[in-house]
């Protein structure tokens, strides 16, 4: 089998890169691991920045999510028992959207296969060869029988656990990784949400989060152990916690209970390899970097890669050389390195560390009072939260 561009991984990022060189007039082939059902209904992020949400626009696969998509125009930061607004769209002009991801994955999948795109779900045994050469190769096994795909260029869209980082030879990648003292505990509710936007709690007893899937769907985090067990937090458990994490200072809860639907806990780490790329193959979206989800910037920034990649593989193929492509990883880590400083900030800032003494929580929570207080505060955490420019 040959095509132009092979890619591993059918999570937003490796989707979406088949999507804009599709459009481009480029051919790409996607090898994905799991079942279509599965990865249409793995629950993950949830928060769009515009420029998301733009791009999905501008190239047709934007219509459900206007229809069903709720936009944001601000959130809640709450600390000591009290709500603060920041106004994201007065401040920025922006607006973020709450759509999840596993949404976005079934409209891309949608389209893919509404052109006829090749896209294989449950392939095994991936591996990706002659990546120094110009005719690097994958071979997989699907439906029985081992086949090699042979194209110009790899993109490794694989995810944290995938194979593409791990088949680049030691010493040539340089990673940088920081593992926070918790995680968090995430529960899907068929009940309101707390409030018409989101509410980003720093409390004694930890950090705690009240978003939502739609008017009648809540999603809500809790900060916890790393190795929490789940089983130890039967859901009145779970209540009890958020409405101690959410209360106001007159000791009222903005939760609305309901049915818990699904529970799980995220670990949290910031990490980033450099570069983001080996001879023919490019590393894109969680493949290369992981953020802890404070900051809702996971998807995003796999979708900020893509365009990239995207861009410099379209010069590629129009003649323009490897001028772009050379400059992919290091144009995208000027992006993820601020989208890594923003979400370890808000983590550090919202987060209860363990062995707290009393200074860095009066830190903390002098922090939170300048965001909100200030303009100049709030428009830091604002234009950060709406999502930077993309890079030119
Ligand atoms: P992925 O979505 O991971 O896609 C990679 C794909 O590659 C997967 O479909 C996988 O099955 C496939 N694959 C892996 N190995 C192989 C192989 N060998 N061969 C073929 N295919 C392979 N971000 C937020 O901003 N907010 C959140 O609340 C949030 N919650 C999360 C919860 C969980 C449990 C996880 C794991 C992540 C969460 N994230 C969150 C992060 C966000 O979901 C990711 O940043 C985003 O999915 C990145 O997209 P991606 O396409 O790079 O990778
Ligand atoms: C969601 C997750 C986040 O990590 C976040 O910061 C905002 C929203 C969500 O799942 O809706």
């Amino acid at each position: 089998m040959r095509t132009q561009v092979g890619i591993v991984g059918a999570g937003p990022a490796g989707l979406l890169l088949a999507h804009l060189l599709h459009r481009a007039g480029i051919d790409s082939v996607i090898l994905e691991a799991r079942s279509r059902p599965y990865v249409e209904e793995r629950i993950r992020a949830g928060l769009l920045e515009q420029g998301t949400v733009d791009i999905l626009t501008e190239t047709g696969v934007g219509d459900r999510l206007h229809r069903e998509g709720l936009p944001h125009e601000g959130i809640e930061l709450r600390f000591d028992g009290q709500g603060h607004r920041i106004a994201l769209t007065d401040l920025t002009g922006k607006r973020v959207t709450i759509y999840g991801q596993q949404e976005v994955v079934k409209d891309l999948i949608a389209a893919r296969l509404s052109y006829g795109g090749p896209l294989l779900f449950e392939v095994e045994d991936v591996s990706v060869h002659d990546l120094e050469g110009d005719y690097p190769s994958i071979r997989f096994r699907h439906e029985g029988r081992d086949q090699v795909l042979h194209c110009d260029v790899i993109a490794g869209c694989d995810g944290f656990h995938g194979v593409c980082r791990d088949a680049i030879p030691d010493g040539v990648l340089r990673a940088y990784e920081r593992v926070y003292p918790f995680a968090w505990l995430g529960i899907l509710a068929e009940a309101p949400p707390a409030s018409h936007e989101l509410i980003y709690a720093r409390h004694e007893r930890g950090f705690a989060l009240a978003t939502m899937r739609s008017t009648s769907l809540a999603r809500h985090y809790i900060q916890c152990r790393p190795d929490e067990d789940i089983a130890e937090w039967p859901d009145d458990r779970i209540w009890a916690e958020l409405h101690a994490r959410m209360a106001g200072r007159d000791g009222v809860s903005p939760i609305k209970e309901g049915p818990i639907l699904q529970k799980g806990v995220t670990a949290m780490r910031s990490y980033v390899v450099e570069p983001m790329r080996h001879g023919r193959l490019f590393l894109a979206g969680d493949a290369a970097h992981i953020v802890p989800p404070t900051g809702a910037k996971g998807m995003n920034l796999a979708v900020a890669d893509i365009i990239v990649l995207a861009r410099a593989l379209e010069a590629f193929y129009r003649g323009k050389g490897m001028a772009l492509l050379d400059a992919y990883s290091r144009t995208a880590l000027r992006r993820i390195w601020k989208a890594q400083r923003f979400s370890w900030w808000m983590t550090s800032m919202l987060h209860r560390f363990d062995g707290d003494d009393p200074f860095e929580h009066k830190v903390q929570v002098a922090e939170l009072d300048y965001v909100c207080g200030s303009e100049a505060g709030s428009l830091t955490l604002a234009e950060n939260y709406v999502g930077l420019p993309m890079e030119a």
